[in-house]
C-alpha cells in the first residue's frame, strides 16, 4: 500500500548488524518497493554485496569512482530517485562522517544530494553510543529533520548489556511507513484507537477478559500512522509490539481506558474503539489472593463497566465495532443508533477465518447515514484502510456542514 512504487536507498554501514539489513532488504522487496543498496567498504567486510544482489536483484554502490555503473553519477541519480533514504544499521563512523557533511564515499555523497526524508538506525557498543561525541552527531542530524530509531537495549555483540542494539526489522519497516506516509490524507489530523481485550481483576492474580488479541486495533493505529495522522493507540497488555510513531498508553480495565480515552480524545479529529471492552467486572476484586474453598461452587459477582462509547462524546467522528455471533447488521445497527455513532464496523465472529486473534476480518461498515459497505475478507490492515476511508469522507462532511 504506502510502500509499493517507493524507491529506497538503503545505507548498509560496518557494524556486526550490517546481515539485519539483508532481512530488512528482503521485507522492503516484498513490500513491492524498489531498492538500492549502498555498502560501505567496512560493510562489505561483515556481508558480501551478494547477498543483498541475490535479494533485491539490483547492483550494490559503493565505488564513487565505479566504471562500470549502470548509473550516470550514480551517487546524484540514487539521491534524486530515493523516495526514502534509510541508513541500517548506521556506525559511529558513518553518523560522524554524516553530521559532518563528508562525501567520501557513495553514502556520504547521496545523503548530501537528496532531498528525501533520512531515517537513521544505529547500532554500536553502548559506551560508543553514550558517548558525548555520538550524542552529539545524532542530536545535530536530528536536528537537521532526519528521523532516528533506536538503538534498542539488550545484549551487545561486545557482550555488554546496554543500549545499542540495532532495531528490529519489523520496527525499522514500521518507521520507513511512518516517514513516508507523512504527507498522506490524514496529515494533520488527531486519530485516538482503543485495542485489545480490557483485564478486570478477580484478585491480584486473576481477571476476567476476552479474546481479543488487539490486532485490529493495532492494525487501524499503524494504518492512521501511514497516512500521516499523529495516534494515540490506548491498549489492554497485548503480544503485540507497540508500534513505531504512536503514543502507546497502556490500561487493564474498562473505568482506566475511559479514562485516558476521556484524556486522549480532548484534541482528536476521530476516535475508533477497536477494543473489546468487558461489559462486567467482579464487584469487589480481593486485595489478596483468594484461596480455594471447600464449596464445589464459587459465586462471582459482578457489576456493569462505563460505556466508554456511549460516555465520550465531543465533535469527532466516532467509530465503534460490533462482534457478533448472530443477527449481526440488526444488532450492528441497533448499537450505532443508540450510541449515536458516526460509523460502525460489523463483523461476524462465526466467520471462519475471520475475527478474534487471527489476521484476517470479514465485516460490513454501517454509517449514521444509511450507507451500508459490505467488505469481503481481508487482512486486518487492509480492513483498517477501508474504515479510514470512511472516516476521512466523514471528516470531510464534518467541515463541510
Ligand atoms: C567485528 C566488528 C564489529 C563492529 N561493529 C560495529 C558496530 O556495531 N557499530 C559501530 O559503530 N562500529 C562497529 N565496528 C567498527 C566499524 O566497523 C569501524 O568504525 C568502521 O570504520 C566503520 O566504517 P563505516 O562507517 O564506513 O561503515 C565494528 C568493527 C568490528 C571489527
Amino acid at each position: 500500500m504506502t510502500l509499493a512504487g517507493k524507491n529506497v536507498v538503503l545505507g548498509v554501514t560496518g557494524s556486526i548488524a550490517a546481515f539485519k539489513a539483508v532481512a530488512l532488504a528482503s521485507e522492503l522487496v516484498r513490500a513491492r518497493t524498489l531498492v538500492d543498496v549502498i555498502m560501505t567498504a567496512s560493510a562489505r567486510q561483515f556481508v558480501a554485496p551478494l547477498s543483498f544482489q541475490a535479494v533485491t536483484h539490483r547492483s550494490i554502490f559503493g565505488d564513487v569512482f565505479a566504471a562500470n555503473s549502470e548509473l550516470n553519477i550514480e551517487h546524484v541519480e540514487l539521491a534524486e530517485r530515493a523516495d526514502i533514504v534509510v541508513i541500517a544499521p548506521a556506525t559511529a563512523n558513518t553518523i560522524a562522517k554524516l553530521a559532518a557533511g563528508m562525501a567520501d564515499d557513495v553514502l556520504g555523497c547521496t545523503v548530501l544530494a537528496t532531498d528525501a526524508p533520512i531515517l537513521l538506525a544505529p547500532a554500536m557498543d553502548a559506551h560508543m553510543f553514550d558517548n558525548p561525541a555520538t550524542q552529539e552527531n545524532v542530536a545535530r542530524l536530528r536536528a537537521r529533520g532526519w528521523e532516528v530509531v533506536g538503538p534498542a537495549a539488550g545484549r551487545l555483540a561486545s557482550g555488554l548489556v546496554g543500549v545499542g542494539r540495532l532495531v528490529e526489522v519489523e520496527e525499522l519497516m514500521g518507521a520507513i511507513r511512518a516517514l513516508l506516509g507523512r504527507s498522506g490524507d490524514l496529515a494533520g489530523r488527531s486519530v485516538v484507537v482503543t485495542a485489545g481485550g480490557t483485564q478486570e481483576p478477580i484478585d491480584p492474580v486473576r481477571y476476567i477478559s476476552n479474546r481479543s488479541s488487539g490486532k485490529m486495533g493495532y492494525a487501524v493505529a499503524e494504518a492512521a500512522r501511514d497516512r500521516g495522522a499523529q495516534v494515540t493507540l490506548i491498549s489492554t497488555p497485548t503480544a503485540l509490539p507497540a508500534p513505531f510513531g504512536v503514543q502507546v498508553v497502556y490500561v487493564n480495565t474498562a473505568e482506566q481506558m475511559l479514562a485516558a480515552v476521556r484524556d486522549a480524545v480532548q484534541e482528536a479529529d476521530a476516535l475508533i474503539m477497536a477494543a473489546a471492552v468487558a461489559d462486567y467486572r467482579p464487584a469487589r476484586p480481593s486485595a489478596e489472593k483468594i484461596k480455594k474453598a471447600d464449596a464445589d461452587v464459587w459465586q462471582l459477582e459482578l457489576v456493569k463497566n462505563p460505556d466508554i462509547l456511549a460516555q465520550v462524546r465531543g465533535d469527532f467522528v466516532r467509530v465503534g465495532f460490533a462482534a457478533e455471533s448472530q443477527h449481526l447488521l440488526e444488532n450492528a445497527l441497533a448499537k450505532l443508533h443508540a450510541k449515536q455513532l458516526d460509523l460502525i464496523v460489523a463483523n461476524d465472529i462465526s466467520t471462519p477465518g475471520s475475527g478474534f486473534a487471527v489476521d484476517d476480518n470479514q465485516a460490513v461498515l454501517l454509517d449514521a447515514q444509511g450507507e451500508r459497505l459490505a467488505l469481503p475478507l481481508m487482512a486486518k490492515r487492509e480492513l483498517a484502510d477501508q474504515i479510514l476511508n470512511k472516516v476521512i469522507k466523514l471528516l470531510g462532511q464534518r467541515r463541510a456542514k
